[in-house]
């Protein structure tokens, strides 16, 4: 026998079985897109690595470590092109907003988007090779009331899911004006604790020292005694801050403020904020995360334009979902069109009829007896099976409850009224 072919590791099939929480998890993510009057930006799944170099940052995990390169067919001139697959959206919405000019409309620029994200990392329970996030972004509006928005929106679709005990951790890093302050306040703290970092939050301490706190192998006493960025932030920082706080306590949505919530990408300033499941922190990772990239447009050869935004990780949402055994809202009854005699021709145009008035059908095409065809439709999980015999030339069918085995002759005109109803 010749040897089978597994999928990739660190990716995942979806099957059947999932299908009804990532359905319910996709669905309220896009009805909440159309009520928060977002829009949908598609990009593509692959761009130049410079672009994610730039945008996240050289020493981010996702760029110097996870960064899954394409490059075009042998032969062609792309052949060694520094392309890779998206391991996040946001630098490529924000270069689409420059290419496209968009700053030129009437702004602040709303988008979003659902598809999968890759990144080369060491796959792990929750941790993908490729994965699905719902994003958001906000482009050219400096807050403070958008950032409050966008953590009661998140907030808002974890509590739709039926995840009621997630919650938002906030946290501010300051900007280009008062992180360097912040940067070399971290420097002198944890120089003097060498001999108790990682080598990886030694190597971090050099080339972005707010990494080091994110660091999961972290003492807690060294991080507990590490200076916070609340501490450090200019004027003009706190007053936003505390702004972004007054309004979600306005809005009552539940968050703590949590001072080692860096966030593994080099593009943000100010507010950053991350979801868990309420005391599980620590043990797991994040079920999303977000915040505001003020400087990016800029890095990106843009004119200067704050933004601000959010990635569902729907992977470790639907998990949650699993684990927690949330209460999915029912699927429509199926229904199984079968027939008894050598009557797929009929059986065919009744299932035909029946979807046109909006039923979920299923028929059977096979020879097999008619008990066979019942008995199979209940395994199938039909409620219902619509028995088409010689009083279809009277517009007439059976209708059986395969529930109750109740059987009577209908119209097939009232069978949608019937079943719906
Ligand atoms: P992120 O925190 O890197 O942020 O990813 C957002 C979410 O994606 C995470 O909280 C997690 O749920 C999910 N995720 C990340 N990596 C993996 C993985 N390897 N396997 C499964 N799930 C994963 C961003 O990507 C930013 N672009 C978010 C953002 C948008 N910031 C501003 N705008």
């Amino acid at each position: 026998m010749t040897s089978k072919i597994t999928a990739p590791r660190g990716t995942r099939d979806l099957l059947p079985e999932d299908a009804p929480a990532w359905e319910l998890a996709e669905a309220v993510a896009r009805d909440l897109s159309r009520r928060y009057a977002f829009e949908r930006i598609e990009i593509p799944l692959f761009e130049r690595v410079e672009l994610f170099a730039r945008g996240l940052g050289e020493s981010s995990d996702a760029v110097e470590k996870e960064m899954f390169r394409v490059s075009g067919a042998a032969g062609s001139e792309e052949e060694r092109a520094e392309w890779a697959l998206r391991p996040e959206p946001t630098a490529g919405i924000v270069r689409a907003f420059i290419e496209h000019g968009m700053h030129v409309r009437p702004g602040p620029l709303r988008v979003t988007m659902i598809g999968p994200m890759f990144r080369y990392d060491r796959p792990q329970a929750g941790r993908y090779r490729q994965f699905s996030q719902w994003d958001v972004e906000v482009i050219g509006d400096p807050g403070p009331a958008v950032d409050a928005e966008l953590i009661e929106l998140a907030h808002r679709f974890y509590a739709t899911v039926g995840l009621t005990d997630a919650v938002a951790h906030v946290n501010s890093i300051g900007d280009a004006k008062c992180r360097p302050g912040y940067r070399q306040a971290l420097i002198d703290y944890f120089g003097q604790h060498l001999d108790r970092l990682t080598e990886d939050s030694r190597r971090r301490l050099e080339v972005n020292p707010l990494r080091v706190l994110d660091d999961k192998q972290l003492v807690p006493e060294l991080a507990d005694g590490a200076p916070k960025s609340a501490d450090h932030l200019c004027d003009e920082c706190r007053a936003h801050f505390r702004a972004v706080l007054d309004i979600l306590d306005a809005l009552k949505v539940r968050y703590v403020v949590d001072h080692r919530l860096v966030r593994g990408l080099d593009y943000y300033t100010r507010t950053t904020f991350e979801f868990v499941i309420a005391g599980r922190e620590g043990q797991q990772q994040a079920l999303g995360g977000g915040g505001r990239y003020d400087g990016l447009a800029e890095l990106l050869g843009g004119r200067p334009t704050p933004g601000i935004g959010f990635g569902i990780g729907l992977d470790r949402t639907v998990l949650a979902m699993e684990e927690q055994d949330v209460t999915l809202p029912p699927g429509a009854p199926l229904v199984a069109v079968v027939g008894t005699g050598d009557d797929q021709p009929d059986r065919l145009a009744v299932a035909g009829r029946l979807r046109e008035a909006g039923l979920r059908v299923r028929p059977d095409g096979s020879g097999r007896k008619l008990g066979k065809q019942l008995e199979a439709a209940a395994k199938a999980g039909a409620g219902w099976a619509v028995i088409v015999g010689d009083e279809l030339g009277d517009g007439m069918v059976g209708l059986k409850d395969l529930a109750t085995g109740e059987q009577e002759t209908v119209a097939l005109d009232e069978v949608p009224p019937r079943i719906s109803g």
